[in-house]
């Protein structure tokens, strides 16, 4: 099976009423993961990258990497840049092979927000790449950001506003979420979620996907969240297993093993998480 464009991916997902999952990837064995976890449930899968660690992975090494992997799953495969607010960053990451790329303008005003993702828009749709806005801010837990805090939600109203003047593939939209592993038990508004899903025809994505329970992740699928990123517990994961893998004694006798035992557990990960996905392919 060859790539797939991201926004068919999250266009099934809407028709079935649940979500794709997204997951970051940093490197050889965590993509390779993706999409082996993905085999094993027999689910879709979006591969992305973060702008900054593309000093470690090359957007063309990392996308030809996605594609090459792709071409032999057998189930699909999207590839799509996370968090870029720089303009020059996302056409490298379109030049070198990226389907998808997130316009994120969520820390502007509305006005310059609405500015920047058009302009991305219509760059993008030249070489027909997708592209996910966001609307309403979901920060970081590191940074001090307040989840719980009700104004930081994303408002029905810009939310359709939003949509109509950028004219994105998709879009991020904050009603409780937050990136990073969470201080206290996230609560998602769910009822703010069902107004801006009403407002808005376009997927929806929910960002800030590490440690989320999955009683509140099954309902926020059903009620319009199409997109779900996870990153930290993954990457949290990786180093862990890596940990474990680089200290063992058989790696004197056998100094590939780790690569194997590493694959092993992302893998796993990938594959229970995907279960939470209910497009079976
Ligand atoms: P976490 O790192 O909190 O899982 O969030 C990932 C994310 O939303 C990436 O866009």
């Amino acid at each position: 099976m060859a790539l797939e464009k991201v926004r068919d991916l999250l266009c099934a997902a809407q028709k079935a009423n649940t979500s794709v999952i997204a997951f970051d990837a940093c490197d050889y064995n965590t993509i390779y993961a993706c999409i082996k976890g993905a085999e094993v449930a027999r689910r879709p899968v979006i591969v992305m990258l973060y702008p900054t660690m593309r000093s470690v992975f090359s957007f063309g090494a990392f996308a030809a990497t996605v594609k090459d992997l792709a071409k032999s799953a057998s189930v699909p495969v999207g590839l799509h840049l996370d968090h870029c607010s720089e303009l020059p960053i996302i056409i490298e990451a379109i030049r070198d092979g990226f389907t998808s790329v997130m316009a994120d303008g969520s820390a502007m005003p509305l006005e310059e927000n609405i500015a920047f993702t058009k302009s991305v828009v219509d760059i993008a749709k030249i070489f027909d790449v997708d592209v996910e806005g966001e609307i309403g801010h979901v920060g970081q837990v590191a940074g001090g950001f307040d989840y719980q805090n009700a104004d930081t939600f994303t408002r029905p109203d810009e939310a359709a506003v939003f949509a109509g003047r950028t004219g994105v593939a998709s879009m991020a939209v904050a009603f409780g979420s937050c990136h990073g592993m969470y201080k206290a038990e996230p609560n998602l508004d769910l009822e703010r979620l069902q107004e801006i899903d009403k407002a808005v025809d376009v997927p929806l994505v929910l960002h800030g996907g590490s440690g989320i329970p999955a009683d509140q992740l099954e309902k926020a699928f059903q009620m319009g969240i199409n997109k779900f990123n996870v990153g930290t517990e993954f990457f949290l994961l990786n180093t862990k297993l890596c940990k474990e893998a680089y200290t063992s004694e058989e790696l004197l006798k056998n100094p590939f093993a780790g690569i194997t035992s590493i694959r092993k557990g992302l893998t796993e990960y990938i594959a229970k998480k995907l279960e939470l996905c209910e497009m079976k392919v």
